[in-house]
């Protein structure tokens, strides 16, 4: 029986073994890219249209590491210079404009600078400032409207990312538990704290992101391939193996697969790994960072209607504004992060200057509101089934090897699969490095079509996206697929 409903953000669950079928095609074969002469156009758009951008972005790299501070800036051939954002669209130094499917990284759900939560925020910033070190309404109204929202927050500590609130969970879990070891599915990503960089991207890496981080931090923390429960060095296995060594704090998953299910999960996993926990009296923690509120504001518990002992929240949870991420959950163990001057001695010890700040809660508190009244998470999830539909037609008719999936606004778009290798391709390192060049050749590209991704393989849509919207990015996109070949890598 199908747990999803007609009106929910996610409208369907995607065919897991097509789609593990289709990446295995996708990386067995040598990769498709940009072809030379179309790649050579799309860097001439950069040097003639964009040059603010590029004498700005130079000037980057002499202060910048890398000339740009985010992870997901496109570097190829160089970064741009945003200089507006609103709804659905970016536009940089030079005055060009663009679809935004980067969408920050996923927190605007009803669109880049949302005027009605923008004027509120600038409202509270007249009256108390940025911030004061003390409490204030906007604290309870957001941690009561994810407790109204969300059966299983009892309590809700806000903190300044998702990587604190992430980390604050599993001290949160060791403190409760007196248990030693954490586990995580491998590719997971839970932000960059010395213990979660373990298996990053791609399962079965190990510590190969891990550069800076002593052994010892890693020690404790274990993988287990996507949907692998009962199978050798699966979840069972690793419980079971931990539970003679100092047992097993926690178990943490993106519940939509990790890397926002690029390696997806079949439907039931999420109540397996519950009946798991249960079993090995273990806590099970949701990170929901992606995924609430964006697949609905009930989050990904409330689609999978599976109830996590903890949940993880960044982005959504200060709507896009900064310092966005903290951890809710049952009130045994939530109430360990008592703070103020008189907290318990069991204290999990967390803090943050500026965490809880009146612009981040509210912001986080309008923007839910707004996600509500204006059924945000619906929309925009509608807006990623037409570009996904859309996406699939075009590369069907192209006969490419490529494909698209979607869980409501979060679309994946596998072309260069850099992060479908697998560890065990005797050819694993050469495979990433061409494919990421690949990567940011596409990112590229679909930038000079007019379009921003994420990656250059995902799509974060919102309730900014019409149709007309959605249909002129699917050609703009259209127009680089049709260009793609087997690529060949001149070093
Ligand atoms: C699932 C997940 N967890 C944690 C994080 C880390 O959050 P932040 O970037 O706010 O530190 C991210 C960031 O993208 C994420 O996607």
């Amino acid at each position: 029986m199908s747990i999803t409903e007609q009106a929910c953000p996610v409208s369907h669950w995607p065919d897991t073994d097509e789609i593990i079928a289709k990446s295995k095609k996708l990386i067995a074969e040598e990769p498709y890219g940009v072809n030379k002469p179309k790649m050579a156009e799309y860097d001439k758009y950069f040097e003639e249209k964009c040059a603010k951008s590029k004498a700005s972005t130079a000037e980057a790299m002499e202060y910048i590491p890398g000339g740009v501070q985010h992870n997901l800036a496109f570097n190829h051939p160089f970064p741009l210079d945003i200089v507006k954002a609103e709804g659905a669209y970016l536009w940089d130094l030079d005055g060009n404009q663009y679809i935004d499917f980067l969408q920050a990284g996923g927190p605007t759900v009803l669109g880049s600078n949302y005027a009605p939560v923008r004027e509120k925020v600038i409202e509270v910033l007249h009256n108390a400032g940025p911030v004061t070190g003390l409490f204030h309404e906007y604290e309870l109204k957001l941690a009561k409207f994810i407790h109204d929202h969300i059966p299983s927050i009892d309590k809700f500590r806000m903190l300044g990312s998702g990587t604190e609130a992430c980390m604050a969970a599993i001290r949160a879990a060791r403190n409760y538990t007196s248990k030693r070891h954490i586990i995580k599915v491998g590719a997971g990503y839970h932000g960059w704290s010395d213990q979660l960089v373990w298996g990053t991207r791609i399962p079965g890496t190990a510590s190969l992101e891990a550069h800076g981080i002593p052994d010892k931090c890693l020690e404790d923390t274990h993988e287990f391939y996507p949907n692998n429960i009962d199978g050798e060095g699966g979840l069972r296995e690793l419980l079971e193996k931990n539970k003679a060594n100092g047992g097993t704090a926690a178990v943490i998953v993106e519940p939509f697969g990790p890397e926002s299910g690029s390696r997806p999960y079949y439907q039931d996993f999420n109540q397996k790994v519950r009946e798991l926990c249960d079993e090995y009296d273990t806590l099970l923690i949701f990170d929901e960072v992606v995924t609430a509120f964006r697949l609905g504001l009930s989050g990904a518990q409330g689609y999978f209607g599976v109830t996590p002992d903890l949940t993880v929240f960044g982005k959504c949870v200060a709507g896009g504004y900064p310092a966005a991420g903290g951890v809710g959950g049952r009130c045994e163990v939530m109430d360990t992060f008592a703070g103020g001057i008189g907290a318990g001695s069991n204290r999990t010890l967390v803090g943050g200057t500026l965490s809880a700040n009146p612009i981040s809660c509210a912001a986080g508190y309008y923007s839910l509101v707004e996600m509500e009244r204006t059924d945000a998470p619906l929309k925009a999830g509608r807006a990623g089934d037409r570009i996904t539909e859309g996406l699939n037609k075009v590369i069907n008719e192209l006969e490419l090897p490529f494909f698209a999936y979607n869980y409501g606004s979060i679309v994946h778009l596998m072309t260069h699969g850099v992060i479908l290798v697998d560890v065990d391709n005797p050819d694993f390192m050469r495979q990433v490095f061409l494919r990421k060049k690949i990567a940011e050749e596409m990112g590229a590209a679909y930038t000079a079509e007019g379009v921003i991704t994420l990656a250059g393989s995902r799509i974060y849509t919102s309730m900014a996206d019409t149709d007309d919207i959605i249909d002129d990015a699917v050609k703009r996109i259209g127009r680089v697929l049709e260009k793609c070949e087997t690529y060949v890598l001149d070093l």
